[in-house]
């Protein structure tokens, strides 16, 4: 029976998350945590259960492909965490796939712009910075819609994740959260997103060097804070990783209505984080460049 398997794998935001949708630089990294995709032939089953498929990612990733979603049966395993770029390696894999099934090629700039495009069926408004850091890897500069670059670092750097629980908000509702609040409070905002892009470029400044990054991923955690992105359990425990001495920001959306997602934090060792009874655990940043 005819079956095609793509590999695909997550990623970190370092810096630029919600600023990078109104044009401002993003750093992303892939992580080595990956997605396996498979398509095969479906043909003369009658169907008798299906796996709820969210939002309807994975026909619309198939359909953009170019392959029929009702030929393929199509499974996924993955050991990608929520939030560290699942629907980018969901769109990206499963386009990847399609492509590979009908043993056509497919070049890294019309790749990102396919997953852009069914990523954004989930995360509306979306800069396409996760189908980016999934499609080319290793550690990115991205500016949307203009510039995606690699960073190529001597040695990579440490930094560990940290839960802070499951956000009840999607990536889309809190991308549409700060347009919202964009309208309102204009001025105030439009600065903060600003200061963010230029945090991250200095981040990468100083990522280039191999230098600290610890105060400058606190300046980009406050001014994500500011933005209204980050609940109250998640400043409370950034304050406490803070106080050690660390760099601390969340990373990716947020969340305020219940956790906010994943803190990364820079120069801690994992098990004094999960002395102190977080979970976490720790990826490796800019070490394939
Ligand atoms: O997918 P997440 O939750 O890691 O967030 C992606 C970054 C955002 O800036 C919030 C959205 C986007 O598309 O850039």
């Amino acid at each position: 029976m005819k079956s095609v398997k793509v590999t695909v794998f997550g990623k970190v935001l370092i810096s630029g998350e919600h600023s990078v949708v109104y044009g401002e630089p993003a750093l992303v990294a892939s992580i080595d945590k990956r997605m396996e995709i498979e398509l095969v032939e479906f043909k003369g089953y009658r169907l008798v259960s299906e796996v709820e498929d969210g939002a309807g990612l994975v026909r619309r990733a198939l359909a953009l492909g170019g392959v029929d979603p009702n030929g393929v049966k199509v499974k996924i395993w993955s050991e990608i965490p929520s939030g560290m770029g699942s629907s980018a390696a969901v769109s990206a894999g499963v386009i990847k796939a399609a492509y590979k099934w009908q043993g056509k090629k497919l070049g890294r700039q019309k790749w990102h712009e396919l997953a852009w495009k069914a990523e954004r069926l989930v995360h509306g408004n979306s800069s396409g910075v996760d189908p980016a850091a999934v499609i080319f890897g290793g550690l990115l500069w991205y500016v949307r819609g203009r510039e995606i670059g690699k960073l190529k670092l001597k040695k990579p750097y440490r930094m560990v994740l940290v839960e802070t629980g499951k956000p009840a908000e999607s990536t889309g509702e809190m991308v549409s959260f700060v347009a919202e609040r964009m309208k309102i409070y204009d001025l105030r905002f439009k600065k903060i997103v600003t200061e963010l892009g230029k945090v991250s470029m200095k981040i990468r400044e100083v990522m280039r060097k191999r230098g600290e990054i610890k105060d400058l991923m606190n300046e980009n955690g406050v001014l994500l804070e500011e933005l209204g992105v980050v609940g109250e359990k998640a400043i409370k425990i950034s304050e406490k990783l803070r106080s050690m001495g660390w760099g601390v920001k969340i990373t990716g959306a947020g969340g305020v209505k219940a956790g906010s997602g994943r803190l990364v934090v820079v120069g801690a060792e994992l098990k004094t984080i999960r002395r102190m009874g977080y979970e976490a655990f720790e990826v490796k940043v800019g070490g394939d460049g």
